[in-house]
């Protein structure tokens, strides 16, 4: 297990809460790691019947860690994020998210493959793949036009910029806004009614609304993982991850 992820099952509920505060919950290769097992142990367990990810009161997850992109850029290989990604993508149980803060990246694309999404009216989401010199991941180029339309989905993806839970919500990426105070809990309940339900019927009507795109999306999750590890050793890359930690501007002026 890692530090920065903790996992407990209270009441047939498998509660993972992001737990790097210092960083915004940004994710290490070990903590997709041990989230990805978490949820391979709650699918595996008869005693689980929901998942509730969340983070704290402030934060959700700032995606991927910057800095381990630039890890990944000279040491290129599997991507770290990549078990994650299809584990949650073919989860067989429901899963709940409660966004109380910052949802960057994966943090934002990970919420396409829960089934029920809480946010507190102060949530800021962001694709900022493109601004970043890379591009979408967890099949959100698939995903997401399907869900918001072309259009918004374009205005999210290739500009990049954050936006509010309300925009969130006309997109279809969350189910409600929830104050800030009742969040976890109004999640843990939504969570609690699921694992009240018959288990199999839950299950099985995840598994039919997903089925028709079921193989689409782990076709283009495939082809975004290869393009990524291409876009990451890019000089647009280099540009605009150099320029996050270096807390300055990017200039891509330089580039055809
Ligand atoms: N990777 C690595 N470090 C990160 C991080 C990330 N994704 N997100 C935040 N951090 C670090 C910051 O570098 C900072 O570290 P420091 O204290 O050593 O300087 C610390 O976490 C706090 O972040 P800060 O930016 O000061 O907090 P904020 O409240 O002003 O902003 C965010 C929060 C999440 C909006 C902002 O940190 C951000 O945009 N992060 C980058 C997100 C990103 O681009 N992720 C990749 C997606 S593909």
């Amino acid at each position: 297990m890692n530090q920065h992820i903790l996992v407990e099952t209270r009441d047939r509920v498998a509660r993972i809460e992001f737990n790097r505060p210092d960083k915004k919950n940004a994710l290490s290769p070990g903590m997709y790691a041990a989230v990805a097992q978490a949820l391979a142990a709650a699918d595996a367990d008869a005693g689980v019947r929901a998942v509730l990810i969340h983070g704290q009161a402030g934060c959700f997850t700032s995606g991927n860690d910057v800095r381990d992109f630039l890890e990944l850029e000279r040491a290129p290989g599997a991507s770290p994020a990549s078990g994650f990604l299809r584990a949650i993508s073919s989860a067989q149980k429901p899963l709940v998210a409660a966004v109380g803060g910052p949802a960057i990246g994966v943090g934002t694309t990970m919420l396409l493959h829960c089934d029920l999404v809480y946010a507190a009216p102060g949530a800021r989401l962001q694709l900022p793949f493109v601004p970043l010199g890379l591009l979408p991941e967890a099949a959100s180029s698939l995903l997401l036009p399907r869900l918001a339309g072309y259009q918004r989905a374009a205005e999210l993806l290739l500009l990049g910029q954050p936006f509010s839970a309300e925009q969130a919500l006309a997109a279809g990426i969350v189910t409600a806004i929830v104050p800030e105070g009742e969040l976890l809990e109004r999640a843990r309940q939504a969570a609690l009614a699921l694992a009240a339900l018959p288990p199999a019927s839950v299950r099985m009507t995840k598994a039919l609304m997903k089925r028709e795109a079921a193989g689409a999306v782990q076709e283009r999750m495939t082809e975004e993982l290869q393009l990524f590890g291409e876009r990451l050793r890019s000089p647009e890359a280099k540009e605009a991850l150099g320029a996050f930690l270096e807390k300055r501007k990017p200039d891509f002026s330089r580039f055809s």
